[in-house]
């Protein structure tokens, strides 16, 4: 087996192909929304929503082609939530992925349209997977989970009660309600994604659910960890935003030694989730083993 650097490396080049594979032509008398989006879609980032979207596929046993459209479509609505969250009528911010947010960029004006272009844009694309698997009904499950989890019971309801909430102090509920879906559920989407279009049974989808959602929880209290240690060289967009904003954080309401354990306790949690699923995925153990040690 190859050694977890390599694969890493392997498999984020072959996620960012798939994505950038699927980017719209900048032409028309629309050009400046498309290179608006393209220009925060290339900026670079993680890619880790696609890349579990691709490796649950592969972990599953899917041996097509139909999952990158959706690895592109979940990578656009990501893209799309950052756009939004950097405004300055939301998070206020002007660096992201090691370049000058959209709306600085690209002025106001655009950088709303250009989210709302990748939200619309990430369905189109997604709809191109009808026409590369014989299984168009896991398709249109798929397509449904994909709004679902973006929209007003997922990543924008969170988002909501995030912005609405800003300055006032959160209790334990809302905070959990609050992480759950504005960064939850986009992880929860890609990963059942990936094992739905490869025939995953839907008690597999499940658990694939809560692993998932463990993911997305440790990921977002590791956020906050690095929004107060790191530097934004590292992280490529702006340190203490959340003290700038007034924001109840996981580390502001329980402190941080138990935010770097809880961000611990809940990938361990995913790992034993993740055991009890079929197919080879060592390399995906050790990529959620090192979302806790992440430092960018
Ligand atoms: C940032 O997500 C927003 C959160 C949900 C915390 P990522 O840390 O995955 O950002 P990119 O895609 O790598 O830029
Ligand atoms: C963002 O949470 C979650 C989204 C849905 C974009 P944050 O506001 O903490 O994300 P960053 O730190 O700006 O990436
Ligand atoms: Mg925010
Ligand atoms: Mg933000
Ligand atoms: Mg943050």
């Amino acid at each position: 087996m190859k050694n977890f650097d390599e694969w890493l490396k392997e498999t984020t080049a072959r996620t960012e192909e798939a994505v950038c594979a699927y980017l719209p032509a900048e032409e028309g008398h629309q050009k400046t929304v498309l290179a608006a989006m393209n220009y925060s879609m290339k900026a670079g980032g993680k890619r880790l929503r696609p890349l579990f979207l691709g490796e649950l596929y592969r972990m599953f046993g899917g041996t097509g082609r139909e999952a990158e459209p959706f690895m592109a479509a979940i990578e656009m609505i990501h893209t799309f939530s950052l756009i939004h969250d950097d405004l300055p009528c939301m998070d206020n911010d002007r660096f992201r992925r090691g370049l000058p947010t959209a709306w600085v960029a690209y002025g106001y004006d655009m950088a709303v349209l250009a989210g709302d272009g990748l939200a619309i844009y990430a369905f189109e694309t997604a709809a191109k997977a009808f026409a590369m698997t014989e299984h168009t009904e896991r398709v249109a499950g798929c397509i449904r989970l994909l709004a679902e989890k973006s929209g007003i019971y997922g990543m924008i309801g969170g988002q909501t009660a995030d912005v609405e909430l800003t300055g006032k102090p959160l209790s334990e509920e809302q905070l959990d309600f609050i992480y759950r879906l504005k960064t939850g559920a986009l992880l929860e989407a890609p990963m059942m994604i990936g094992a739905i279009l490869a025939g995953a049974t839907e008690e597999q989808v499940r658990t694939v659910e809560r692993m998932a959602s463990c993911v997305g929880y440790a990921f977002q209290i590791q956020d906050d960890i690095l929004d107060l240690t790191s530097t934004q060289e590292v992280l490529g967009k702006p340190v203490l935003s959340d003290e700038k904003n007034h924001k109840t954080t996981y580390v502001s309401l329980y402190g941080m030694e138990k935010a770097r354990q809880d961000v611990k306790a809940l990938s361990e949690e995913a790992v034993e989730l993740l055991e009890t699923l079929p197919g080879e995925h060592e390399h995906l153990r050790q990529l959620i083993g090192m979302l806790v040690t992440r430092q960018k």
